[in-house]
């Protein structure tokens, strides 16, 4: 019994303690793609291709279901490996929906007609991949009507946060705050959309300023997981073991994670 969590690198991590904590039961496999990191500024088919790769690899070790915790990955590559590449009896799930069904009040698979929602103005913090492929704005179309959307690509923040130079990935996250500000100074709701930033969630609060709610997707993706395993129990395929594995350099990779997660975490190579 495993589930796969896939992402680019440290980010998946942020998924990963939610789920964890939420599904002590459950056996998780970790794959960072450390030595590709940053997919936020390649090109949709080498992201097509490097997440392909990982998620193979999860399935060889046993997952029948992975979710991409990788805002990149789930904005890019997902529809298509959906619709041409994922096994009949393999499933891979991203993580924009929970999050957006958060955001438009609405419950897990609710597929009704979209419809005005509490939130008018919201602030978008993602990849620059994730904000050209403007998969957030269609997948908020078919739930809500009369939300503005204002995104910021956030450069550089994850190539600090896997340096792990945080003063950096501070003054980074300040800066792309201050820009969206500018061209939206009073949105009611903030984004989250990469999932190494909620290892940053105070720094975006704190720029934001009061009255702005900050989504973030770690307990979203894990109450949406939940009641998703509730559903499909046989999903859960026949890996018996956690695993974290890295495409990157184990130790390095391994000291990072202790450091962000604040356990202690070791990592193989993929
Ligand atoms: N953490 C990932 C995301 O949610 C990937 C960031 C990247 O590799 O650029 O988008």
């Amino acid at each position: 019994m495993a589930v796969g969590i896939f992402d680019s690198g440290l980010g998946g991590l942020t998924v990963l303690d939610a789920v964890a904590k939420r599904l002590p039961e459950v056996p998780f496999v970790y794959y960072g793609d450390n030595s590709h990191t940053p997919y936020g500024t390649r090109d949709p088919q080498d992201v097509y291709e490097l997440t392909t790769a990982g998620v193979q690899r999860l399935f060889d070790a046993g997952c029948d279901l992975v979710i991409l915790a990788c805002n990149t990955a789930s904005a890019v590559a997902l529809r298509k490996m959906q619709e041409s590449w994922v096994p009949k009896d393999k499933r891979v799930l991203g993580v924009f929906v929970p999050l957006i069904e958060a955001l438009t009040e609405r419950q897990w698979g609710d597929n009704s007609p979209p419809r005005e929602v509490a939130v008018k103005h919201v602030a978008l913090f993602a990849t620059p991949a994730t904000v050209s492929s403007r998969a957030f704005q269609r997948e908020l179309a078919f739930r809500a009507i009369g939300v503005d959307v204002e995104a910021q690509a956030c450069g550089g923040v994850v190539d600090a946060i896997e340096d792990g130079d945080m003063i950096l990935a501070e003054a980074l996250v300040r800066s792309h705050v201050e820009a969206l500000l500018r061209k939206m100074p009073s949105p009611d709701a903030a984004v989250l959309g990469c999932t190494h930033y909620p290892l940053l969630e105070e720094v975006f609060s704190d720029a934001l300023g009061p009255g702005v709610t900050v989504f973030s997707q770690a307990n979203l993706v894990a109450a949406s997981l939940a009641d998703y395993l509730g559903r499909h129990p046989a999903m859960v395929g026949p890996g018996s073991e956690s695993l974290y594995l890295t495409t990157g350099d184990p130790r390095r990779v391994a000291n990072k994670a202790t450091q962000f997660l604040r356990r202690k975490i070791d990592f193989t190579a993929a």
